[in-house]
């Protein structure tokens, strides 16, 4: 069973592990999986195991920055990060982006499912490989895509959550 919900403190060691393992996900800090106002952590747990998360940040309501996405490597491709991220949809009302490097397909392909779609590039973004920022986003009113189903449990969306997470900026 699939059940999405807010980040614990003691969860902070198993997310550290997940980041270890996907590298395309950049490297953050354990301070930056925190709770702090603003940010906010979804984990995804299969069968009661921790198996994947999203951060963001959420300045503003009616703007949001998914600052990263990882799945475990053995729950890959089992639809875990499609739900992270348009479970993370259906909590905002306004314009959400993120950078990838244009050399991680996957994540593209799965950003593109859920609903976003280029609008930029930011050059010389990330480092070790030095590769361009491609900018997605998702929003505005218009439809946004069906929530995942089975429905998981809805984590609280990070404008209105106080035990949200972290600060921190990456460089991938
Ligand atoms: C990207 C990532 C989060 C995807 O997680 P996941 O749980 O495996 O993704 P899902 O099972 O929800 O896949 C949803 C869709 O994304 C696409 N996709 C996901 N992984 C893919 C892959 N390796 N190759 C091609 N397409 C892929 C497919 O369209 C997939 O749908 P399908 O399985 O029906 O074909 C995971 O591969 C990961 O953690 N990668 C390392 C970290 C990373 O790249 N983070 C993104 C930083 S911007």
């Amino acid at each position: 069973m699939l059940l999405l919900r807010d980040a614990r403190e003691s969860d902070i060691p198993r997310l550290m592990e997940i980041l270890e393992a996907s590298p395309e996900a950049g490297r953050w800090s354990e301070t930056d999986l925190r709770p702090k106002p603003g940010r906010h952590v979804t984990v995804a747990e299969l069968d009661g195991q921790t198996a994947g998360f999203l951060l963001a940040a959420c300045p503003i309501a009616e703007e949001a920055e998914i600052l990263t996405l990882a799945v475990d490597p053995a729950h890959r491709r089992r639809g875990l990060g499609r739900a992270l991220v348009e479970t993370f949809l259906h909590t905002r009302q306004g314009d959400v982006f993120l950078e990838v490097r244009p050399s991680n397909l996957a994540a593209q392909k799965l950003y593109e499912a859920s609903g976003f779609a280029p609008t930029g590039t930011r050059p010389r973004y990330y480092r070790s490989p030095d590769e361009d920022a491609l900018i997605l986003r998702c929003g505005g009113p218009g439809p946004r895509p069906p929530a995942p189903d089975p429905q998981p449990a809805s984590p609280k969306s990070c404008a209105s959550s106080a035990d949200v997470l972290p600060s921190a900026v990456a460089e991938e």
